[in-house]
């Protein structure tokens, strides 16, 4: 019997319209043969649609014509299954097709590859594929990722973090923690993704300026050894704890006027000639990007290494993409972060290293049936009761409703 396969995308994050492009890139390499998928577009404003008008790229130019044409719908369990319900009942007809066997969100950034999404499938109790909560929120926020992969001995650059109120109360502790690191120094909100509200400073005043900027994204600020000359260089793991595989890696360029990859460079094609994308709306996989670059010997199995170690750390699973920032001028690597829902699931550094993007997404599906199988065997809950001889003590409040 064929399995049917959920796949989320959009949310309510700045990379909405990237997740669209993902989205129709697994589906499309999804295999119609061995499963029913069904869209499910998450809007802006959190609601989610059905449609078979979402398949077709060219009907989002204007969402809300599009979505006036889809079906608002909802996730319940029911008898042991978690259906996609519509709000407005008497619009489905086909309902055996919206049992959910698997959820595969590809949404990037807040409340897609934050936890927020998981907690949701969580609940639900629905297998899905990729990171579970925790290591999709770990991934996520900058702080408690890099105390975990420091306390775990990778290597990461000179930082440090407070939360963007303490720059009243704390300015002089911080100005010198920033002159501990030395200028230049790169400011980010713990939380965005896609260089949102990241900069670079040269000076105190221009420090100052970065933090301000820097806080109206998230509560947390995290501060940064600039490594200069840099190159950037990624590299993909699939699997999971138990069992995982590093791809091929990729070198990612920016615009030569740039000081950081921002998401012009992400997501529409950098200056350089690609050497293997091309520009136009196609995600993460038309980045300007040389995948297997020459690098120093030993470095490709070192980075490899790293991320196997990276994706251990984090509790990862599913599809991944870490990135490394490599000193050009001492050949030293620092892992940068890990992506837990990376643009276009990285399938390109997957197709380089053998494994077609079909095959990819078969693993998502059987990744995430592993997991399933293996929480069905832990415990959570007792069978037991423990209310059942309560009795509350005479006097308290809950005497006196009962
Ligand atoms: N320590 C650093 N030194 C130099 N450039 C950096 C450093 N950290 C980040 N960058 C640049 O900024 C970009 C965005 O930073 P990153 O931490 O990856 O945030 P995001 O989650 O927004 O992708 C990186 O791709 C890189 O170009
Ligand atoms: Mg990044």
């Amino acid at each position: 019997m064929k399995l049917n396969i959920a796949v989320f995308f959009g949310g309510e994050s700045v990379e909405h319209e990237v997740s669209v492009i993902s989205a129709h890139q697994a589906i499309d390499a999804l295999d119609h043969e061995k499963y029913n998928v069904i869209p499910v577009y998450v809007a802006k404003d959190r609601k989610m649609y059905c449609s078979d008008l979402l398949l077709d790229l060219t009907n989002y130019k204007d969402i809300p014509a599009l979505l006036h044409k889809c079906t608002q719908v909802d996730l319940v369990q029911e008898d042991n299954k978690v259906v996609i319900h519509p709000v407005h009942t008497g619009l489905f007809h086909r309902k055996d097709l919206f049992t959910v066997d698997v959820a595969i969100p590809v949404m990037h950034g807040t409340n897609g590859e934050d936890g927020t999404i998981q907690g949701f499938f969580e609940m639900l109790k629905v297998p899905y594929a990729g990171c579970d909560l925790i290591a999709a929120a770990v991934g996520q926020d900058k702080v408690l990722q890099k105390h975990t992969l420091e306390n775990s001995g990778l290597p990461v650059t000179p930082w440090f973090w407070v939360y963007g109120e303490e720059l009243e109360t704390k300015q002089d502790e911080i100005i010198e923690k920033v002159h501990g690191i030395g200028y230049p120094v790169i400011i980010k909100p713990a939380c965005t993704g896609s260089s949102v509200g990241i900069s670079i400073a040269h000076s105190d005043a221009e420090y100052i300026a970065c933090f301000e900027n820097a806080r109206q994204y998230d509560a947390k600020i995290i501060t940064e050894k600039v490594i200069k000359p840099m190159r950037e260089l990624n590299c993909s793991v699939l699997g999971d704890t138990f069992r995982a595989e590093a791809s091929v890696l990729e070198e990612v360029y920016h615009a030569a006027d740039n000081e950081l990859l921002d998401f012009k460079d992400k997501y529409e094609g950098g200056s350089k000639s690609s050497k293997t994308g091309s520009s136009g709306s196609k995600g993460m996989a038309s980045t300007t990007r040389n995948v297997n670059p020459d690098l120093p010997d030993g470095k490709t199995d070192e980075i490899r290494k790293l991320a196997l170690e990276t994706f251990r750390v984090l509790g990862s699973s599913g599809v991944c993409r870490i990135d490394f920032m490599m000193d050009a001028d001492t050949n030293k690597v620092y892992v940068n972060e890990i992506n837990t829902i990376p643009g276009s699931l990285a399938f390109y550094l997957w197709t380089a290293s053998g494994v077609s993007f079909p095959k990819l997404m078969d693993r998502l599906v059987e990744l995430a049936l592993d997991r399933e199988r293996r929480r069905s065997r832990m415990t959570f809950s007792y069978d037991t009761n423990l209310l059942s001889t309560y009795s509350a003590p005479a006097g308290t409040k809950a005497s006196k409703l009962g």
